[in-house]
This record gives C-alpha cells, structure tokens and sequence, in this order.
C-alpha cells in the first residue's frame, strides 16, 4: 500500500532543548493513520532525546545522513546500526546539500542507498535539477542518472524518492504544480520501469520552499505522495498547518 508523508527536515537546526519543545508541541495533534505518516528529522544531537519523546506518539524519526559502513576509521560519520539502536527508521540519502556543499556523488549515494536497506532503515533518496540544468532542457537526464545510479542493485521497494529542485530549495521560489507534475510523473515511470507493478506503492514526495500557502495545490497533484519540508518545518504550529492540509 502506498503511503503519504509529511516529513521535517531541520538541517543544522535546534538544540537538544529546542527540540523537546518541539516534541511537546506536536503532542495531542498528531493522530494515528495507516495510510499516513508524519516524521522529523532532527541534527544527530538531538536524534536520540526526540526518538524517546515521541517513542508513544505517531511521529516517527529520521536522520538526514549516515555512512555505509557499520564502524571504522571514519572520523565525523555516523553508521546505519547506531542509527537504528537509537530508534531512527528513515535516513536522508543525497540530499541536494550532501551532493552540492559535501561534494556526495551518485556511487557514494548507491553505497548508502543499499546499506540502509540492508540494515532495514528506509532511505530517502533525493534527487532534482540545478537551475542551470533546468534551462538547458537536462532535467529529465539529470533525473534518469540520479535514479538510475543511486538505486543500481535495489532489488526492494521498500524506499522514497524525494523530488527537489535545487532551484526551490530555501529559495521561496517553489516549483510550480506543473512543473512538478512533469517530473513526478517521469519518475513514476522510471520506477515501473524498474520495479514493475511493485513501484506503485513507492512513494515521491515533493520538496523545495514548501510553505502553508503553497502546500495544497502541490499536494492534490498526481504522483505527489507529500512533502520533504525544509524551512517551514522548523516551527512547530507552521508544521502542524501543513499536517492539516496533507492528511
Ligand atoms: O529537505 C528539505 C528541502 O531541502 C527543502 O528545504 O523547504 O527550506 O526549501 P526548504
């Protein structure tokens, strides 16, 4: 069955403190629903204190990165297994700044994709057009090559593809429905090219200046099954709206 999502990423944002808020905030809000699900991601910090807090709640935790390998000799990274000890179920794989600013390419981003499947995380894998892809007509290629490469030995379905422009991404400037609808679509077809019957229950969910203004109408367009927030994710009542409208 194909879900629905409304997923928090705060970047390099909040203190362990500012997330217990947070946490409380969403309390009393946030119903259980099986085609339906709402998750944060918080900084490694304050992964593990947010995991606890709503442990009794219908929110689940991601984390906005991790290493393939379980342990080593690999200063600064955190690894699948001490994700998973701590309660995390999804993890960010490629996001546009981990491929932009960290210099993540598609084999590295492959590694990770496997690896936390192998270790029962759920990846989400991001994928989307530079502007100056976008105006040389390369956005489908650029799309085909991320999805091809990054999902090279998957054999599961049991992923999300985030679709991001990086135009869109903290820019304010959102992809418009139609502009989405294009690329969405095109990736629903690479996955059943891929995956056949069983892609139709991967879900692609849209992100880039996601905003309470603009979150309906990209949410009601085909082959949108929810958002990756950014910036609006990071105050709780603003979150909540969203929730509001998604579910
Ligand atoms: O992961 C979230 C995206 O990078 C979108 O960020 O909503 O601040 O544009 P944004």
């Amino acid at each position: 069955m194909k879900k629905y999502f409304l997923f928090g990423n705060w970047k390099m944002h909040k203190t362990i403190k500012e997330t217990l808020e947070y946490a409380d905030c969403l309390k009393g809000y946030v119903e259980y629903n099986e085609k339906f699900e709402i998750g944060v991601f918080p900084p490694f910090t304050a992964l593990e204190s947010f995991a606890k807090t709503v442990r009794s709640m219908p929110i689940t935790v991601g984390a906005q990165n991790m290493h393939y390998e379980e342990k080593g000799a690999f200063t600064g990274e955190i690894s699948p297994l001490m994700l998973k000890e701590i309660g995390v179920k999804y993890v960010l794989i490629g996001h546009s700044e981990r491929r932009h600013i960290f210099k993540e390419d598609n084999g590295l981003i492959n590694k990770k994709v496997l690896s936390a499947i192998n270790h029962e995380l759920v990846p989400v894998l991001c994928i989307g057009e530079t502007l100056e892809e976008r105006k040389s007509n390369k956005t489908e290629s650029v799309i085909k090559e991320q999805i091809e490469q990054g999902l090279n030995g998957v054999n599961s379905n049991n992923f999300i593809i985030a679709y991001e422009p990086v135009w869109a991404i903290g820019t304010g400037v959102n992809a418009t429905p139609e502009q989405a609808r294009e690329v969405h679509k095109f990736i629903r077809e690479l996955l059943f090219h891929k995956f056949g019957e069983s892609s139709n229950d991967i879900s692609i969910l849209y992100g880039g200046s996601i905003k309470v203004d603009n979150f309906g109408s990209l949410a009601e367009v085909e082959n949108i099954d929810g958002g990756l927030v950014g910036g609006a994710s990071l105050d709780c009542s603003t979150f909540i709206e969203l929730y509001e409208i998604l579910k």
